[in-house]
C-alpha cells in the first residue's frame, strides 16, 4: 500500500468493540479487573490505554518499526531513549541538534555521568574517531535543526553497528512521509510529534519507534516506569492529525521548493540552507534517502541587513517557536529555539546570531512569496 493509504489504514484505526471508524478517546485512568491477580490486558493507563495503543501502532507502521511508543512531548521521548543508557556511558551526537536536546545532554545527563561528544556527522572519519570504548549510542537529526544538514543514515548506521552502538535518528524534520530511517539501518527513530505529525500547532507529543522486540521491551518498561505518556485525548487528536499527514507533507514539500526558488533570486538573501539545493553535499545524500525535502528552510540575510526588522515585518509568517504546522512560522534560533546553547558553541557550529529558520506552511505559495517580498522591501 502507498503511504497515502497507510496513514489511514495501517495499525489500529477503528474501534474493535463497536466498529466505530475512529478509535474512541478511552478517557480512563484505570480498568475493572475481573479477578484478583489475574493477567488483565488493561490495568492502569500509564501502562495501557487503547487510544494510545492505537496511535502507537500507526506510527510503528509508518516508520516500519517493530513497535512505537507515544510520549507527552518530544523531549519526553528523547529522555526515555536516553534511559537506555547508564552512568559511565558515552554518546556520539551530531553538533547540529535542537537546543533542548543539547540542554538535556549538558544539564541532565552529564551530572548523571552520561557524557557526549558533539561532532560534525558529515565526516564519517570524525565520527569514527569520536567513538570510545564507553560509547553506546550514535545520535543525530536529519535534516538537522536548524541548519538542515542531511547525514548519511545508512553509512552511519553501518559504522554504529560495527561498534555495537545503538543508532538513533530524530526524524522530526523529515516525517515518515519523506524518510524512514529504520528501513536504512537506524535502530531507533524519535519524533517531536508536536511538529509535522500533529501538524496543527495544537498539541505537544513525542514518539519513539524501535526496530526490535528487545528494544521495544526496554522502551515500554521505561515509558511505564517514568510515566510521561501521551494522554488519551491527545492520542486521539494525534491519530486524527496523522490521517492527513500525506496531503500536508506533499504541500509542505512543494511550497518549500517554490519559496526556495524565490529566495535564490532575492538579492537581499545571503545564504540558504535547504536539503533540496542542487550541487550541495546535503542534496547528494538527501536524494538517496529522502522522498521529498521537507518544509524547513534556513537563511541568512546579506550582511548589514536588519534580521529583527525583517522577521517582525512579515504578516503571514508568524514569529514563533515550533515548526511543521499548517501555518507558516519564522524564528531566529540564536534568540529562540537554540538560546540554551552557549553562544561560542553555537557560532562554532554555524548557528549565527542572524540565522533565520522558516517553517513553510500549507498556505498559497504565492501569498507566502508576496509576504516575503513586502518584508524584504521594508529593510
Ligand atoms: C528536532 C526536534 N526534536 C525534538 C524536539 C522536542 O520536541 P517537543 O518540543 O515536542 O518536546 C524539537 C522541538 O523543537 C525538535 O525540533
Amino acid at each position: 500500500m502507498d503511504f497515502e493509504t497507510r496513514v489511514m489504514h495501517s495499525g489500529i484505526q477503528e474501534d474493535a468493540t463497536t466498529g466505530a471508524i475512529n478509535v474512541p478517546i478511552y478517557q480512563t485512568s484505570t480498568y475493572h479487573q475481573q479477578t484478583l491477580g489475574g493477567d488483565a490486558q488493561y490495568e492502569y493507563t500509564r501502562g495501557e490505554n487503547p487510544s494510545r495503543f492505537a496511535v502507537e501502532s500507526v506510527i510503528a507502521a509508518l516508520e516500519q518499526g517493530q513497535a512505537g511508543f507515544a510520549f507527552s512531548s518530544g523531549m519526553a521521548a528523547i529522555h526515555a531513549t536516553m534511559g537506555l543508557l547508564q552512568s559511565g556511558d558515552h554518546i556520539v551526537m551530531a553538533n547540529d541538534v535542537y537546543g533542548g536536546t543539547f540542554r538535556l545532554v549538558e544539564k541532565i545527563l552529564k551530572p548523571l555521568g552520561i557524557t557526549a561528544t558533539m561532532v560534525d556527522m558529515a565526516d564519517i572519519n570524525i565520527v569514527s574517531q569520536a567513538i570510545e570504548p564507553a560509547t553506546k549510542m550514535l545520535y543525530l537529526e536529519s535534516p538537522s535543526n536548524p541548519l538542515l544538514h542531511v547525514f548519511d543514515i545508512k553509512a552511519l548506521s553501518q559504522l554504529a553497528h560495527q561498534h555495537q552502538l545503538m543508532m538513533v535518528v530524530d526524524n522530526t524534520f523529515a516525517s515518515p512521509y519523506n524518510q524512514t530511517p529504520i528501513t536504512i539501518g537506524a535502530d531507533i527513530v524519535i519524533h517531536s510529534g508536536t511538529k509535522y505529525l500533529g501538524g496543527h500547532g495544537d498539541l505537544l507529543a513525542g514518539f519513539v519507534v524501535v526496530n526490535s522486540q528487545k528494544l521495544a521491551d526496554r522502551i515500554k518498561f521505561i515509558q511505564m516506569s517514568t510515566g510521561a505518556v501521551l494522554s488519551p485525548q491527545d492520542s486521539y487528536l494525534m491519530q486524527r492529525s496523522i490521517k492527513t499527514l500525506a496531503v500536508r507533507m506533499a504541500k509542505h514539500n512543494q511550497n518549500a521548493l517554490e519559496l526556495v526558488a524565490y529566495l535564490e533570486q532575492e538579492v537581499k538573501v545571503g545564504r540558504i540552507y535547504f536539503p533540496g539545493l542542487i550541487d550541495t553535499a546535503d542534496y547528494e545524500i538527501a536524494k538517496t534517502q529522502m522522498h521529498g525535502f521537507g518544509g524547513m528552510i534556513s537563511i541568512e540575510l546579506q550582511s548589514g541587513l536588519d534580521t529583527k526588522r525583517f522577521v517582525e515585518q512579515l504578516k503571514i509568517f508568524k514569529l514563533a517557536e515550533s515548526l511543521g504546522g499548517v501555518e507558516s512560522l519564522i524564528e531566529v534560533p540564536a534568540v529562540m529555539t537554540h538560546a540554551s546553547i552557549p553562544r561560542a558553541i553555537r557560532i562554532e557550529n554555524g548557528i549565527t546570531d542572524e540565522l533565520i529558520r522558516i517553517s513553510v506552511g500549507i498556505e498559497s505559495s504565492q501569498d507566502l512569496i508576496r509576504d516575503m517580498q513586502q518584508a524584504f522591501a521594508g529593510i
